[in-house]
């Protein structure tokens, strides 16, 4: 089988370099040519565990091909991805000019049967769109071919994409065609050795169920900032009340942590984007309204506690920060907690020092040399008036406290993921403060 994926950015390079793991023939295309160049040459646009190995070895064995031309691409293809962005506008509305366009020039282009996916998170009616733009083109040349669209909403996250990829919870596609029906179920038989499902179902419904996924883990994490809160008002330990709700399989124990907000390229668009397609429908969220209310209150949570605990005297103080990326695994900086929290301390004349393993170049877009770079997490402490954790990356879970409390001119931890025991931090010495936790 042979298929194009259009778009080389995070969701593209995973999705064609996994079909091409498993031996489909992929042509990855994008029209950023030093993007494709770098890309030939095994150097990716980002950062994701596995996946450069995984795209040297697959290009190597020629399954796996990079191009920027699309029209020369899609011949002899069953299947063409759209996996281009879909930026937010600026009334929070997914921005579908990039998708559309592929589509305009798939129309132009195709010379065969295709089946053309959308991938991208895409607003509820976009296939729709694409099979207006594609039927226009076609007629514009004159050219009678058959074609499908289908939507296949992505569900990997960052950070742990191939292995979502590779062996995912199920895969959802919209078809409304029994043709497109069985050219999908034959390009993702070999996922579905795990036993989870290929769900099919109409296009549109396809296409809400992934904001709907995306916006109930937001609704759960806002939820659990919200408990986390009143557990410190009411003197309990939301770390005992998550394990307490988690246990009940209704519940579940997975996406209940709290801590300073979500953040990245997905939730906090995801959920701007259903609010405003209700509310262009004449409906009104009014739980994700909220879910977005408390996620951006939480991202101010821990600075508050430092402000509180230095009484708002924050000028000439030292703060070491550990981790800056949105989540641990990944080099993405996109609506970071860590940057409202770095320029809330810089606002207030702090000085501020930081590590991250992987995305320090990143934050250097938006931080530049306002705050300074440690070359590991342990130069940051040094006459630091206190720590903050921020991305509970794994080697910060065990730091040597030992030679932590020895850098630092005050034991003073803020702790925004609960990645350490409160009493164990105070039996170090440590004066300690977490999310929703007994201090
Ligand atoms: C998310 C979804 O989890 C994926 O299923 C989806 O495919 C993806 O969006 C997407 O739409 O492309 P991702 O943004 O990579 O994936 O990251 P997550 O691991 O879901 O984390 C999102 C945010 O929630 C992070 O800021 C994380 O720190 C926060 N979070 C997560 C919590 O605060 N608490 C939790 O319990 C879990």
């Amino acid at each position: 089988m042979r298929i194009a994926v259009v778009g080389t950015g995070y969701v593209g390079l995973v999705t064609g370099t996994c079909f091409a793991e498993v031996g489909i023939d992929v042509t990855c295309i994008d029209i950023d040519s030093k993007k494709i160049d770098n890309l030939k040459q095994g150097i990716l646009p980002i950062y994701e565990p596995g996946l450069e190995e995984m795209v040297t070895r697959n290009a190597q064995k020629e399954r796996l091909s990079f191009s920027t031309s699309l029209a020369e691409s899609v011949q002899g293809c069953q299947v063409a991805f759209i996996a281009v962005g879909t930026p937010p506008g600026e009334d929070g509305s997914a921005d579908l000019k990039y998708v559309l366009a592929v589509a305009r020039e798939i129309g132009r282009s195709m010379t065969d049967y295709l089946v053309v996916v959308t991938k991208s998170t895409v607003p509820v009616g976009t296939a729709a769109k694409v099979r207006q733009a594609i039927a226009e083109e076609l007629e514009a040349r004159g050219a009678d071919i058959a074609f499908d669209v289908a939507s296949n909403p992505e569900f990997l996250k960052e950070g742990a994409a191939i292995d979502d990829f590779l062996k995912p919870d199920r895969i959802v596609v919209g078809v409304d065609s029994d043709r497109a029906e069985q050219v999908m179920a034959k390009l993702y038989k070999p996922f579905l050795m795990n036993g989870h499902p290929l769900i099919f179902m109409d296009i549109p419904s396809a296409e809400m169920t992934k904001y709907a996924a995306n916006a109930m883990l937001a609704t759960k994490i806002s939820f659990m900032n919200d408990i986390a809160n009143l557990c410190e008002i009411m003197g309990a330990d939301v770390n005992m009340v998550r394990r307490g709700i988690g246990s009940d399989v209704r519940i579940g124990n997975k996406f209940i942590y709290p801590g300073i907000g979500y953040g990245g390229s997905c939730f906090p668009k995801d959920v701007k984007a259903l609010i405003k397609t209700a509310s262009e429908n004449g409906y009104s969220m009014e739980v994700l309204k909220s879910v977005e209310t408390v996620n951006e209150r939480q991202k101010s949570v821990l600075f508050n506690k430092v402000d509180n605990y230095f009484s708002g005297d924050l000028t000439g103080k030292t703060f070491a920060v550990w981790g800056l990326s949105f989540k641990p695994k990944t080099d993405d900086m996109r609506e970071a907690p860590s940057l409202v929290i770095i320029e809330k301390l810089l606002e207030r004349g702090a000085r501020v020092k930081a590590y991250d393993p992987v995305a320090m170049k990143e934050a250097k877009h938006s931080l530049g040399d306002r705050i300074e770079y440690g070359k590991d997490e342990y130069e940051t402490l040094i006459d630091a008036d206190a720590l903050l954790l921020v991305t509970e990356w794994p080697e910060f879970r065990s730091p040597n406290f030992a030679v932590v409390s020895k850098l630092m001119k005050e034991k003073v931890v803020f702790d925004g993921r609960n990645i350490y025991d409160c009493k164990e931090m105070e039996e170090k010495g440590f004066t300690y403060f977490g999310i929703g936790v007994k201090q």
